[in-house]
């Protein structure tokens, strides 16, 4: 039997995750990939633990069904409140190869690495910064960095309603830097530790203090993956090879294929699922 027919889910919240799709598929085009957007349940990152975690298990159990062998979570607030759970508890129950990755540990593996001052400012959902996983995974790493967040409540509807440029969105970026910059001047690298953000990059560099690297993290977890790959042969012998792509909502798959194509530089046709109860 032909092993190798498996594809490679990514999922996030909206739109945030095809950032990370953007840069997963330009280092390993061979691959089957299917992205899937929670976009009629979007924003995720001001949601309880327990239905962040209810929510993420449904739509990786849906790319599972799909023929999904690996599930990357390229959305920082369910890899923050959802993945651990689905690693310890929802797997191992079903005992079989599917395996789901985070965004946040190839991220704070390497972020300590690019600043000189010692201190990185992250940039998160309200969710991902109250878990204090960048703090603490990055002190893993980098013990002595100093670790400054700020959460952006408004950054990810911006994104999700369209509204990426203009006053409203001058507004909210510049509000939330000059909060974090103001605690602490000596930031000189700021991750956007949302996959969202990286779409509002021309509105950021408007009002980033000079010299401050800005970092999104879909490079680093391309990277990352292209080694996870190598060193789990059994994973990736199962992987299809046929290079193709395909996207699904939870919303309005017209809507989500305009914006889609655009954040992911290629045209994307969408199919609508239902998934959950809304
Ligand atoms: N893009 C996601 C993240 O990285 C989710 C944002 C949200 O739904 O609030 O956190």
């Amino acid at each position: 039997m032909d092993l190798a027919q498996g594809k490679i889910g990514i999922f996030d919240s909206g739109y945030g995750g095809l950032t990370v799709m953007r840069s997963i598929v330009d280092a390993l085009p061979q691959y089957d990939y299917l992205y899937l957007g929670d976009n009629a349940r979007a924003p995720y990152g001001n949601r309880s633990f327990d239905t962040v975690y209810q929510y993420t298990l449904e739509c990786v159990n849906w790319l599972f069904d799909e023929g999904c062998d690996l599930v990357i979570l390229a959305c920082n607030t369910a890899s923050a409140k959802a993945l651990r759970q689905i690693q310890q508890v929802d797997l191992p129950k079903r005992g079989d190869h599917k395996r789901v990755l985070g965004v946040i540990r190839p991220t704070t593996e390497q972020v300590g690495s690019l600043t000189e001052t010692g201190v990185v400012g992250v940039m998160g959902t309200e969710g991902t910064v109250k878990s204090g996983s960048y703090p603490i995974e990055i002190a893993k790493f980098f013990p002595a960095v100093v670790v400054e967040q700020e959460a952006c409540p408004m950054w990810v509807y911006l994104v999700e309603h369209n509204q990426r440029r203009g006053e409203g969105a001058d507004y909210f970026v510049k509000q939330h830097l000059d909060r974090i910059f103001s605690r602490n001047g000596k930031i000189d690298t700021l991750l956007l530790a949302c996959t969202h953000y990286p779409l509002l990059r021309e509105t950021i560099e408007k009002f980033l203090p000079k010299g401050v690297k800005l970092i999104s993290q879909g490079g680093l977890v391309a990277e990352r993956l292209v080694d996870y790959l190598g060193r789990h042969t059994e994973m990736e012998a199962r992987l299809r090879r046929a290079g193709s792509r395909k996207f699904a909502t939870t919303d309005d798959a017209p809507t989500f294929e305009i914006q889609a194509s655009l954040f992911f530089g290629e045209p994307v046709h969408a199919e609508h699922v239902e998934i959950g109860h809304l």
